[in-house]
């Protein structure tokens, strides 16, 4: 067990990003009551994904961790939830097929609520309100009364995970996942797009291929992982209070999980060595990922893979860079080269939204080129350094939305944003871009394999 530490001693350490709740006798009565609540996750399961995320940082797999980047109440319903799994499957299909390699599946779900904010307050013609800070916080509605953090509302957070967590589970155990409906995931509006063609081509592949299996006694009644996937969630823990409450002992190995989601992160913004959220984190055994924006110097990193991973558990870092699309050089090696010297084992991810983000009549936006622009720098970087290029990190939706400008199949334009812009915080990649994207990273993982092998035929 970790030293001096229990799931409330981020209590006594300076913190970023905490909302003024006014009435804090009903912030204590909504966590203690949080508490008596089962969890969301199995301690079991978060040790799968760590293992999982072990292979990654050997460099045998790949990581597609996305979603939402933040959930909302309103948004709550059967087909959303759906349409995001099945762009999800679409994107991981492809990637293991294409690229031969195994992919871990996460998702930015189940509990993705809390949004830091640069700004704590927001001003529209001259009234000034507190910042929307996410669903479990406060309302997005500009008026007064939506805006006061409501305890009430991580009630709601938490049933809202447990459903959405719910349906997941069927859907990755429960048969929709099985292999044989590679071409029932094709969504509708996708269909005569160049994404869709080269889907069905892969679909196609598939197909044939478990036909073949097929004939040979290999089928998904003998083989259940034909028919089922692991899927995870994940999300930013900003809120620590709900965090806590939902941090429990496992019986099997007397550790302390945090509940609330298989993995945690924590964000840019919060990841100061002596603080709250470092704080928390460095006490739970679930795999940790960490932000690493253009402000991090390779030391700090360093100090922040002691503290958080000591015993250098494999599996337990990932590391989510996000630079914007002409930072990456100036910053990646750096950081690659402190992690390599320091005796370090991390997964490598590339979240190439959060620097991309510009505005564009009015509308928070990322042009799809930058978002492709920094993968490919990720991927050319980690191929000079000798480093595994092991995951990416983005916000997607299964729905057609016009959020993230530009993409190939239907491009959106700058005067298309306001057509089908329904983001809570942040721009999302649309089901196309999403998956045009997923082609994209096959290639880049097959060619840097195909470097992989070339060096292991000069080494020999
Ligand atoms: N179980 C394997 C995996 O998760 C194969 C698999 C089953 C799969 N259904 C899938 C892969 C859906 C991607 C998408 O990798
Ligand atoms: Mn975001």
């Amino acid at each position: 067990m970790t030293k001096d530490w229990t799931p409330s001693t981020w209590r006594s350490k300076a913190i970023e990003q905490v909302p003024d709740y006014p009435d804090p006798a009903a912030l204590a009565e909504t966590e203690k009551r949080l508490a008596t609540f089962p969890p969301l996750v199995f301690a079991g399961e978060a040790r799968k994904l760590k293992r999982a995320l072990g292979e990654v940082a050997e460099g045998r797999g790949f990581l597609l961790q996305g979603g939402d980047c933040a959930e909302s109440f309103v948004e709550h319903g059967a087909d959303n939830i759906r349409d995001f799994f099945r762009a999800f499957l679409q994107m991981a299909v492809v990637l293991t097929f294409a690229a031969s390699s195994p992919v871990v599946k996460v998702g930015r779900i189940a509990g993705q609520f809390a949004k830091p904010r640069s700004s704590n307050s927001e001003t529209k013609n001259g009234v000034v309100l507190p910042s929307y800070r996410g669903d479990i916080i406060n309302g997005i509605e500009f008026d007064e009364t939506s805006r006061v953090p409501n305890p009430e509302r991580q009630e709601m957070a938490y049933r809202q995970s447990a459903a959405t967590l719910n349906l997941l589970r069927a859907f990755a155990q429960g048969g929709y996942a099985n292999l044989d409906n590679v071409h029932q995931w094709m969504l509708g509006f996708l269909s005569g797009s160049p994404q869709a063609e080269r889907y069905g081509e892969i679909a196609d592949r598939i197909s044939e291929t478990m036909n073949f299996m097929r004939a040979i006694g290999i089928n998904s009644e003998t083989h259940p992982s034909l028919r089922e996937t692991d899927f995870f969630t994940s999300h930013e823990a900003l809120l620590l209070g709900y965090e806590e409450a939902l941090t429990r002992v496992d019986s099997t190995s007397g550790e302390w999980y945090a509940t609330s989601g298989h993995m945690i992160w924590i964000g840019d913004r919060t990841r100061q060595l002596e603080n709250a959220h470092v704080e928390y984190c460095r006490g739970i055994r679930n795999p940790i990922g960490l932000k690493c924006g253009p402000s991090l110097e390779a030391d700090d990193l360093v100090r922040l893979l002691d503290r958080l991973n000591p015993n250098h558990e494999l599996g337990r870092m990932t590391l989510i860079t996000r630079f914007g699309h002409e930072r990456v050089e100036a910053h990646l090696p750096k950081l690659i080269r402190a992690v390599e010297q320091s005796g370090h084992k991390v997964v490598w991810s590339c979240d190439p939204m959060h620097g991309n983000t510009i505005t564009v009549n009015d509308y928070k936006t990322r042009p799809f080129d930058r978002i492709l622009a920094e993968v490919k720098a990720f991927f050319e970087v980690h191929q000079a350094e000798g480093t595994h290029p092991g995951g990416i990190h983005i916000e997607m939706t299964g729905k057609d939305v016009t959020e993230c400008t530009g993409g190939a199949a239907r491009p959106v334009l700058a005067e298309d944003l306001s057509d089908r812009y329904h983001t809570h915080c942040d721009p999302r990649l649309n089901a196309n871009q999403a998956l045009e994207l997923a082609f994209m990273v096959a290639e880049l993982v097959k060619e840097h394999h195909a470097g992989d092998r070339a060096a292991q035929v000069v080494n020999f």
